[in-house]
């Protein structure tokens, strides 16, 4: 059991009209008061909408712990870039955090590590803390070559400049996301170890914090979040859901607390 705090981030995608997003937040809310915040004080939660969704969505948790994450931002300046968002943008509407070569985004934007890297910088430049995602394929797994996968990828999507205690990577394998799957504890503890290593030995010892994501729920949160090298959870479908998120953020922070 460890007493550091624990990032819980919930990434909504494509999905919620400003009626949904309002819904959402008050019912997360209404939770907060009724459990009190010992149940988040060892939970740093993010709440990670749409673009259009920012705005109402920072206004509405303004009173409360809920801090604010983009999906993806450009690696330029705001200018004639029609269609994209600027990570300067991100932080005028209040977010401290963006999500940053998310696995959908490698697929169907066919992003590169090196179009992650400079979204990197620009998230860093303007004190966004970019939450960079990386994961292998089913194929890549049973491959054996996940864990050179990952690691090539994280090294690949981080800038030699990036500042470590500004950075967090989220370890989600393409498989589990969206599926169900996921992997066995213990081979997301031997993942993060992994990935720890390799951003030690070429960025410095940090410190670093790497997430895990895919599949999770509040039926498994805890168990992961208590594995060894586990500081936080990206959630996705689940984070749709008051109920099943909240369950998320308690199940996470009560790994976090000291026993009595
Ligand atoms: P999931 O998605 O929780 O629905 O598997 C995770 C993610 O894509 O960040």
């Amino acid at each position: 059991m460890s007493v550091s705090s624990c990032l819980v981030v919930g990434n909504w995608k494509m999905h919620g009209t400003r009626a949904e997003a309002t819904a959402l937040v008050d019912g997360l809310a209404e939770r907060l008061a009724a459990s009190g915040p010992v149940a988040v004080r060892h939970a740093e939660i993010v709440l990670c909408p749409p673009h259009p969704l920012l705005v109402p969505v920072g206004q509405r948790v303004r009173e409360t712990p809920f801090r604010l994450g983009g999906q993806d931002c450009s690696s330029a300046p705001p200018g004639p870039r029609t269609g994209e968002v600027a990570a300067a943008m991100l932080r005028d509407a209040g977010c401290g955090y963006v999500l940053l070569g998310h696995s959908e985004r490698r697929t169907h934007q066919h992003e590169s590590d090196a179009a992650v890297r400079a979204k990197v910088v620009a998230a860093q430049a303007v004190g966004l803390t970019p939450i960079v995602c990386v994961g292998e394929s089913a194929a890549v797994r049973q491959g054996g070559q996940a864990v050179r996968h990952v690691t090539d990828q994280v090294l690949g999507s981080l800038p030699p400049s990036v500042d470590a205690t500004a950075t967090v990577v989220a370890y989600e394998p393409v498989w589990s996301i969206g599926t169900g799957d996921t992997p066995g504890v213990a081979d997301i503890e031997a993942m993060h170890a992994a990935l720890r290593d390799a951003l030690v030995g070429t960025h410095g010892p940090g410190p670093w914090r790497v997430l895990y994501g895919g599949s999770v729920r509040a039926r498994n949160a805890g168990a992961i979040a208590a594995g060894s090298g586990v500081d936080g959870l990206l959630v996705g479908g689940a984070s749709l859901q008051p109920g099943e998120f909240w369950g998320i953020c308690e199940a996470v922070s009560l790994t976090r607390t000291v026993p009595p």
